[in-house]
């Protein structure tokens, strides 16, 4: 069988890709177990940045239209218990993720990459959540990534009034971090990678930790995890041979 999820590394980075593009790469469960096995793997576990991108012409024209569960709700509560489970855990990745998107980013697609920290989108990029349409409602974790991102009357906007966003339209809402030329989304997103791979890791990871429970948070509690944050971040070593790194160059 065909792997439908290939991860590969290229230095410190590791590319996933999404790679079923007869179907536009829908996120079918095999392919979701697939990717939930890549996120546990070595390649994954051993990198600094995770780039994540579809092959061919679409990003992920999103669930599997042949399998939406429509009539047991035990069925879709052990889904979310399973393969449904993979939006968090690539969510929940200690380093940061890119999504390298092109064409069709629909539906569960959407939402995987609203699950990256960062959306690098070429020109032919088309986001959408068509469950609405279809009776249903983003539930992959995307509802609450999309409001969080852009608030609820944008979300409602995004979702109801406009049936699909273009890169640029998506970038002036703030769910795109760069529109570029089609093609060069993978490419831009290893630049964007590479940097951050060259920045200290464990602060890297702990700032992405912190600004995502900040999200979360009261003010009081905000303060005090960037507080506890810096506190164990300052005793590191990482921290100490940054510091003089810099030093060095300001002289
Ligand atoms: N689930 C399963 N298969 C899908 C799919 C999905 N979500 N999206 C596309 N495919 C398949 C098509 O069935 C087709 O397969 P086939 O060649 O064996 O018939 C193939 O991918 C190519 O899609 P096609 O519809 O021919 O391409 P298009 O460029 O004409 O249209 C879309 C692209 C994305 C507009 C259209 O495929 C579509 O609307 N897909 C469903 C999107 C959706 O509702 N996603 C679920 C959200 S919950």
């Amino acid at each position: 069988m065909p792997e439908l999820v290939t991860a590969h590394r290229e230095g410190l980075l590791c590319v996933l890709t999404l790679d079923r593009p007869d179907k536009l790469n829908a996120l079918s469960t095999a392919v979701e177990s697939e990717l939930l096995d890549a996120l546990a793997a070595d390649e994954v576990r051993g990198s600094r940045c995770v780039v994540l991108t579809g092959a061919g012409r679409a990003f992920s024209a999103g669930a599997d239209l042949g399998e939406i569960s429509r009539d047991d709700p035990a069925a879709i509560a052990a889904y979310y218990r399973d393969t449904g489970d993979v939006y968090e855990r690539f969510a929940a990745l200690p380093q940061p993720t890119i999504a390298a998107i092109q064409g069709y980013c629909l539906g569960g697609g959407f939402e995987l990459a609203l699950a990256a920290d960062f959306r690098v989108a070429d020109e032919t990029a088309v986001f959408g959540l068509p469950e609405v349409e279809l009776g249903i409602v983003p539930s992959s974790g995307g509802l609450h990534r999309l409001v969080r991102i852009v608030g609820p009357a944008r979300a409602k906007e995004a979702m109801l009034l406009r049936k699909r966003l273009d890169a640029r339209e998506a970038h002036a809402l703030g769910l795109v971090t760069e529109v570029v030329a089609e093609g060069a989304a993978l490419e831009r997103s290893l630049e964007l990678a590479e940097g951050l791979a060259s920045l200290p890791p464990f602060a890297v990871s702990v700032a992405k930790q912190a600004a995502d429970l900040l999200a979360e948070s009261s003010r009081e509690a905000g303060v005090a995890i960037e507080r506890l944050a810096y506190g164990m971040l300052a005793q590191t070593e990482e921290a100490r041979t940054a510091a003089e790194r810099f030093g060095r160059r300001e002289r």
